[in-house]
């Protein structure tokens, strides 16, 4: 187990657990409101690395809801999706600093990451349809080797290609609205940020005074959620709802009518009730929807999802971002001694082009000079290990999937549809979980 990795006791987790009252209401009975359209208040939370596809955010779209696609490693998704070859060319172009400690020289593009961000925005935005709306998260925390330049670039570059708006997470860079002031769309696109505490918020509402511009609307991300958090190891202490009423109280206080979605370990549609009968405009999920077929999770790797037991999920500081994580502890990305591979990837290199893992590699290569394989316990090389769907990050609930749908005869589970886990979350009442139809077996 990874240095400080720490699961919850029964007792922690009950604490934690949301407050079930049965309620009669269904989600569909509530509506999210922007300006005078009303949608589904549904949003799909952005997965980084390509777990939240195109295709994954078009269903919510469709349905009235609100899908997320990732700016995280965008070039690398061209290349999978669109055929593009930026990952090989930026190889080749640096492979001489391949051995070099330094990654200083290492530098993105701009241009080309612009060009691979309109791609990835435009080709989604063309295949939308129904009522809902396509946003775009930017993981600030992905500093790129240039944090302002490149983060700059890949706001704007979104914005350019019709994105219909902008969820900033991980690392909110407080200053980025004014990054995008000056650009055509900055009024009209959706702006959002995801904080995990009343404080965040109140700052980054003071910083942005300047631009004359309100978060359209504010993502409340409690501990239970997956990928990065935005607490510390001592997250178990916290919980969404008692988060979410304080930020309502603090806005309503402030006369400040701006949208509330809670986030982290919202496993049904009455989890959702109770969230939007507390003050909530609509709720934001990921868990339930990474073993769906239009997921970008690869299916083997969401027979783990669905088979992970409560104890093999935990919450750990492996990633080099310096953001607790939660994954599955089988997670190939674990322990994993690669050598860094920021030449062709670099996203975590800080603005001196430093990451923790190289550090942390180079340590256990100078101590262990002879080995075949290095184990590099404490920090993951995170670029490499999400682009090849080796770090399994999940939420907390992760171990209940497999309530979701049907063991099959070989003892793997079925997947289920985006559509039918959408709509299961917009019907549900009384704490259920509608199953799928059964598949036909061979
Ligand atoms: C596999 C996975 C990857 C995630 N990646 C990101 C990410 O890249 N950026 C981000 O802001 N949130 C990320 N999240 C958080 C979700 O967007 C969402 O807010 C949260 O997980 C909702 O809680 P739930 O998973 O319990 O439904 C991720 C969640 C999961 C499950």
């Amino acid at each position: 187990m990874p240095a400080e990795a720490f699961r919850p006791n029964a007792a922690t987790r009950q604490r934690s657990q949301l407050d079930n009252k049965i309620s009669m209401k269904c989600v569909d009975d509530f509506r999210l409101t922007f300006g005078n359209r009303e949608y589904v208040p549904i949003i799909i939370g952005g997965m980084g690395v390509d777990i939240s596809t195109a295709d994954l955010s078009l269903v919510a779209a469709r349905l009235g809801g609100i899908g997320h696609i990732s700016d995280a490693m965008v070039p690398t998704i061209s290349d999978r999706r669109y055929d593009t070859k930026y990952v090989r060319d930026k190889l080749k172009f640096y492979k001489y600093n391949v051995a070099n400690t330094d990654k200083s020289e290492v530098q993105f593009d701009l241009a080309l990451l612009a060009e691979a961000t309109e791609t990835h925005v435009r080709r989604t935005m063309e295949r939308k349809q129904g009522d809902g709306l396509i946003f775009i998260n930017c993981m600030e925390k992905l500093t790129m080797n240039g944090p302002k330049d490149t983060l700059r670039v890949r706001l704007r570059s979104a914005l350019d290609a019709g994105i219909d708006g902008i969820t900033l997470a991980a690392g909110l860079h407080l200053g980025s609205f004014a990054l995008i002031e000056d650009h055509p769309r900055f009024r009209d696109a959706k702006l959002g940020i995801i904080v995990s505490s009343l404080r965040a918020l109140q700052l980054f509402i003071k910083k942005s005074a300047r631009t004359n511009r309100l978060p359209d609307y504010v993502v409340v991300e409690g501990p239970l959620a997956g990928g990065h958090l935005g607490f510390g190891m001592d997250w178990a202490q916290y919980d969404l709802a008692t988060i979410v009423a304080e930020i309502r109280d603090w806005l309503q206080a402030q006369e400040m009518d701006i949208p509330l979605i809670a986030a982290g370990g919202v496993f049904t549609g009455t989890d959702a009730v109770n969230f939007m009968e507390n003050g909530a405009a609509a709720v934001q999920v990921a868990t339930r929807f990474t073993v769906a077929e239009e997921c970008g999770l690869p299916p083997e790797v969401q027979q783990h999802y669905f088979k992970a037991s409560e104890d093999q999920i935990e919450v750990n500081t492996i990633s080099p971002t310096g953001y607790p994580m939660r994954m599955l502890t089988t997670s190939p990305a674990i322990g994993a001694g690669i050598r860094p591979n920021c030449e062709a990837y670099g996203y975590l290199l800080d603005a001196n082009g430093n990451c923790a893992y190289i550090n942390a590699y180079n340590r256990e290569l100078e101590a262990h000079p002879d080995a075949k394989r290095l184990k590099v316990m404490d920090k993951t090389c995170l670029c490499t290990h999400m682009r090849n769907f080796d770090c399994w990050t999940c939420g907390h609930y992760t171990y209940r999937l497999k309530d979701t749908s049907h063991k099959l005869d070989n003892g793997d589970y079925q997947l289920l549809t985006a559509e039918h886990v959408f709509k299961d979350y917009q019907f549900s009442k009384d704490g259920k979980v509608a199953l799928p139809e059964r598949a036909e077996t061979a």
